[in-house]
């Protein structure tokens, strides 16, 4: 196209996100695509049926902008069941076009120029470009490598005057990692000492297994004050496609958000909402079973690699387990990935991609395990062969 050589992009790091090169990957060797975080079950029969009545009562013109009241109740009253907080659903909760919509207006919302913007490595990768977006930079604190547990003396280190936020995202991808309530205790004091925000991704929220529990910064008073707190139907109802979710924050944050969103999206899919409405009216307890089939998935999954060379530490949350193939190969896990796709047919996705400076000699890859049991089952025994 002529004139392109003169546009100074204002993304110039990014590139095609690794989820879509490695699902292209896996469709080009024809692999089992462990690659991409979206279930290949279907989705509850009721929810489907829900959005063609939802299309064929009418339900087809722009919804309200801060999303149908009816699902905002409804929403307001999962959050009392599950984390036993009172949130108002006019002022405090939106629904959005999926978690990252609701992530970027957030962003965008209170980022100015020249501000810095605390993210730890590894790190879902759609939040850096709404950063720059937004004239801010990203400030990377490694996790710890090994538990990837949050090590809030380097985070203490990393902040200055002009830090304006921490992304925070629990459960987490791709390590399925979790916060504890004491690292909620310690974010929220650093967060009051220095006077930043919290931007909270808790899109795997219900899937924490182990019998352990979800920790919300919702659940935090101090940190209730001053975070938005971010909701993705797509993982709790398996349906990623239908593109949403939302978004909770205290009244003014919620009011700048909704400023950004509505000239973002202005809505989000009007029957989708009814029809996830009329689910969660019907089964309020679904998301509640989540984190039980899941777990199951996930000993499954490992099960059947317990005699294989990798070696793994069972995933807190979320529908990711990593496994370490030091014992395999020293390549570069970007390497590997791809070779292994190809050469086993199991695509994966490397932990590098999520870090600014990967450490030395981190063999790991991450493996999505939202998967049918024989799809499952035949890559555990294609990995079990290498
Ligand atoms: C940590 C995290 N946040 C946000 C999203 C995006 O959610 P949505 O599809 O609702 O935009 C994903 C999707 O994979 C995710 O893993």
């Amino acid at each position: 196209m002529a004139g392109t050589e003169r546009i100074d992009s204002k993304l110039p790091g990014v590139g095609t996100t690794i989820f879509s090169t490695m699902t292209a990957l896996a469709q080009e060797c024809g692999a089992i695509n462990l690659s991409q975080g979206f279930p290949d079950f279907d989705p509850p029969a009721a929810l489907v049926s829900a959005l063609g009545e939802a299309a064929r009562a009418g339900h087809n013109q722009y919804p309200p902008l801060a999303g149908l009241p009816r699902l905002r109740a409804l929403l307001a009253d999962q959050l009392q069941r599950y984390r036993g907080v009172t949130v108002d659903p006019e002022q405090e909760l939106t629904v959005v076009p999926g978690a990252t919509e609701g992530l970027y207006c957030a962003i965008t919302a209170v980022v100015r120029p020249g501000d810095e913007v605390i993210v730890l490595d590894p790190v879902y990768d759609s939040y850096e470009p709404a950063v720059t977006l937004a004239g801010g930079r990203t400030v990377h604190v490694p996790l710890t490598p090994g538990d990837f547990a949050i090590d809030w003396e380097r985070v203490a280190a990393a902040i200055t005057p002009r830090t304006r936020l921490l992304m925070l995202n629990t459960p987490h991808n791709p390590c399925g990692s979790t916060v504890s309530r004491e690292d909620l205790d310690t974010l929220a004091s650093l967060a009051e000492r220095h006077g930043f925000l919290v931007c909270s991704d808790e899109v795997y929220e219900h899937l924490v297994f182990d019998g352990a529990a979800h920790h919300s910064v919702l659940q935090h008073p101090a940190l209730r004050e001053r975070s938005f707190a971010h909701y993705s139907f797509g993982k709790t109802f398996s349906v990623t496609g239908w593109k949403t979710g939302y978004c909770v924050a205290p009244p003014a944050l919620t009011a700048e958000l909704r400023k950004v969103h509505q000239f973002v999206a202005f809505v989000a899919v009007s029957p989708v909402q009814h029809a996830i409405a009329a689910f969660l009216e019907a089964h309020p307890e679904y998301p509640g079973t989540l984190a039980a089939a899941y777990q199951a998935r996930r000993d499954r999954f490992l099960g059947l690699l317990a005699d294989s060379r990798f070696r793994f530490r069972p995933a807190a949350g979320a529908y990711f387990q990593l496994l370490d193939y030091g014992a395999l190969s020293d390549e570069p896990d970007t390497v590997l990935c791809e070779r292994w796709t190809r050469e086993h047919g199991v695509a994966s996705v490397p932990v590098s991609v999520f870090q600014q400076a990967p450490p030395a000699g981190q063999t790991l890859l991450r493996f999505c395990f939202a998967k049918s049991d024989d799809v499952l089952e035949e890559a555990a025994r294609r990995l079990c062969a290498i």
